[in-house]
């Protein structure tokens, strides 16, 4: 399933030259499931021709001579009403000012007028331009109607000049377009919060004890309950993954910050995904100063680290529902049914890490789901993004 399947976007690009970075939105919106429209303004087709747009949607591409054509007069109004969200990426100053005007001079305003869905603005242009007073009475009054708007950014922009008018990146349009889309999902109202990664434990001040956790499962996982809808918190250890857009993001590095993190975030959450490999064990004493080969091999002393899973089991405040993972390399079942039980948890998502295809920084996983209930289900080899959305309907329906 992909995440933005049945969801329909029309994407108006107006007359900026980042109308090139527009073709990638469209590319990454079409890759995430999404049927998107695009509409061209006069302007933005001396930059960029529908044949781009149209190459990377697979669909259509309108402009203003569409308004005319057989279905002229209704044209706007379709894709104005079947829409689930209009995004203008970039949306110049001219549009903007249309936009908040109410004027309707070209098919992407007649579509704005007509549209019922979220409005969503990705501002583009000079500096000057964005600071004058009209572009930000324009902004302010869309933002007043309800528009979302996401950026400028500060940095180079095409006149040569240094300041805040670039466009958004396509990336993170596309992920707030994912949170705008999935606003009225399942897991509305809910909170959720979830680790991910491995934890990193000090030897000395360059040496960590670490594990192979790549943090893919439960970076899905958080973007999995956004598209469904949640308030994500992500507790996460040192990853090279990028956060998903809309998730309050905490950074940690050893067990014992993640420890602390999760406590911090968990009174009021429905669920607590424990998706970190949270290391077992970590140097008692760190070294303060790096340890030097000619010193000799060092022994390095381990003390146990708190589990986590199991405090916050007994805490007063605890998230409504507790779901552990078990990576495993033998005895799958048996071990993780040992955790489900002494942990305190109300499902553990099981899985082999021996397996080529599964575990460890792979971007496919097969796991197991056992519930507190003793029922089992086994899920087939999955992406890691199908395996959190399976792992969340499961969750969501032991809330129930
Ligand atoms: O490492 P182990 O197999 O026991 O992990 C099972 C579950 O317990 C995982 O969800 C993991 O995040 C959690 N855990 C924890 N605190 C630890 C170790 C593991 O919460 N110190």
């Amino acid at each position: 399933m992909l995440p933005l399947q049945s969801k329909r976007i029309v994407l108006g690009v107006t007359g900026s030259i980042a109308c090139y970075k527009a073709a990638d939105l469209a590319s990454k919106l079409t890759q995430l499931g999404a049927e998107v429209d695009v509409i061209l303004t006069g302007a933005a087709q001396h930059f960029i021709k529908p044949l781009t747009f149209q190459s990377v949607t697979g669909r259509r591409t309108y402009v203003d001579q569409d308004l005319w054509g057989p279905e002229g007069h209704v044209l706007h109004v379709k894709l104005g009403k079947d829409a689930d969200l209009l995004l203008i990426a970039p949306a110049t100053a001219n549009t903007l000012a249309k936009l908040a005007a109410g004027q309707a001079d070209n098919l992407l305003t007649l579509t704005a007028l007509a549209a019922t869905a979220p409005l969503m603005l990705a501002p583009a242009m000079d500096g000057g331009m964005y600071d004058h007073p009209a572009t930000q009475a324009s902004l302010d009054t869309l933002r007043a109607r309800g528009a979302q708007i996401h950026g400028p950014v500060s940095g180079h922009l095409a006149s040569g000049l240094s300041g805040v008018g670039r466009m958004l990146e396509p990336a993170e349009l596309a992920g707030h377009a994912r949170v705008a889309l999935g606003a009225s999902g399942p897991l509305a109202g809910r909170r959720v919060l979830v680790t991910a990664g491995g934890t990193q434990e000090p030897i000395d001040p360059v040496r960590v004890i670490a594990n192979r956790s790549s943090g893919k499962q439960g970076y899905a996982l958080a973007q999995a309950a956004l598209d469904m809808g949640a308030q994500v918190t992500l507790v996460s250890g040192p990853t090279a993954l990028t956060p998903p857009v809309g998730a309050e993001f905490v950074r940690v590095q050893t067990a014992v910050e993640m420890r602390n993190a999760v406590l911090a975030h968990a009174a009021g959450a429905d669920m607590l995904l424990m998706a970190a490999a949270v290391a077992d064990f970590r140097p008692s004493n760190a070294a303060n100063k790096k340890i030097k080969r000619a010193e000799g091999v060092p022994t390095v002393e381990l003390a146990a680290n708190p589990d986590i899973l199991k405090e916050v089991s007994q805490q007063a405040g605890k998230p409504r529902l507790l779901v552990g993972f078990a990576a495993e390399s033998n005895d799958l079942l048996a071990n993780a049914q040992g955790k489900l039980a002494s942990k305190g948890l109300d499902m553990i998502v099981a899985n082999d890490v021996s397996a080529q295809d599964a575990g460890f920084e792979v971007d496919t996983n097969r796991v197991i789901l056992l519930t507190k209930d003793g029922a089992q289900e086994e899920l087939p080899l999955l992406s890691k993004y199908e395996v959190a959305r399976k792992v969340l309907e499961k969750a969501l329906s032991l809330l129930k």
